[in-house]
């Protein structure tokens, strides 16, 4: 299927590593122009030479989205390199685990601050060009845990649905301008952040990592992680031409994970 997006530009937010450099390998694999960001700089350069040394074109660089003037950095730089934007991935660093029973004021606070405002930020950047050129994509990475809360992942799922409830109330306001709002929430996929929970979890439960993916991938009906591709593949159809009449919708990509309808 052509996604009938070549020749546009995205910036993918924390790209330089797990899903979202999966979304950014496979977007400039669709012949989007794509912005690789995140803190490290060496990185996003590295990531930007293999694409381009592939064909594509990408461009890398540093920002430190947990700031304003990170999330200004990294949308003029993509602008100036790139023209304006017409595919813009939500993403970033998951949140410390936690409960809720004991989650504080500042947790809620960090909640909102890590989760809800860069991704506000970056929207009030881009959204406006979106609608006046009337094509845009805004997908944002969410968790599973947006349909069925996590187990001691309070903050996330405060923070997660908080940015549902934003996502999906733009999405109806901003349909009419050919703009669509998603979300792709990913159940377990296989990225660095996954391996290192596994090991924590084998460390705190005094097993081996073997046993703790054998516990996880029984949970899964496909009995398996997803691959980062398998995930970077249904990101860019939510970003595609074809996709132009699905907004407001929250994705799974969990091999199964989730068990309700
Ligand atoms: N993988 C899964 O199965 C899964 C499941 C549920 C939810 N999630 C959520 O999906 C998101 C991505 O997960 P992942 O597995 O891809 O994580 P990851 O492998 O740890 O990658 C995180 C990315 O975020 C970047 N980053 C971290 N802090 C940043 C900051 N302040 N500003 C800009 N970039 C920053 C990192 O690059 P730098 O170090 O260069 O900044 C890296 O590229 C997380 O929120 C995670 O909780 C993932």
């Amino acid at each position: 299927m052509d996604l009938g997006i070549s020749g546009k530009t995205a910036l993918v937010a924390a790209s330089t590593g797990g899903l979202g450099l999966a979304i950014a390998r496979a977007l400039a694999g669709e012949g989007v122009r794509v912005a690789v960001t995140g803190r490290r700089l060496d990185r996003a350069k590295e990531i930007a030479a293999e694409l381009e040394a592939d064909g594509h074109h990408a461009i890398g660089i540093e920002a430190d989205l947990s700031t304003p003037a990170g999330v200004a950095t990294a949308v003029e730089r993509s602008v100036e390199a790139l023209g304006p934007i017409d595919i813009l991935v939500l993403n970033g660093p998951g949140p410390k685990p936690g409960a809720a029973a004991t989650l504080s004021a500042d947790d809620i606070a960090a909640a909102f601050e890590l989760l809800v405002k860069p991704h506000h930020a970056l929207v009030s950047h881009v959204l406006p060009g979106m609608r006046e050129r009337r094509w845009g994509r805004i997908l944002a990475v969410g968790s599973s845990g947006v349909v069925a809360p996590l187990p001691n992942l309070a903050v996330s799922n405060t923070g997660r649905a908080a940015l549902a409830g934003y996502l999906k109330t733009l999405a109806a306001e901003v349909a009419l301008d050919a703009v669509t709002v998603n979300m792709l929430l990913p159940g377990r996929i296989a990225t660095d952040r996954v391996a290192e929970l596994d090991q924590a979890a084998a460390k705190r439960r005094g097993t081996t990592v073997e046993e703790i993916q054998l516990e996880s991938r029984k949970t899964i009906p496909a009995r398996r992680y997803g691959e980062p591709e398998e995930f970077g593949a249904a990101a860019a159809f939510l970003c595609s031409a074809p996709a132009s009449y699905i907004t407001g919708i929250a994705l799974r990509c969990d091999g199964g994970l989730i068990r309700s309808l």
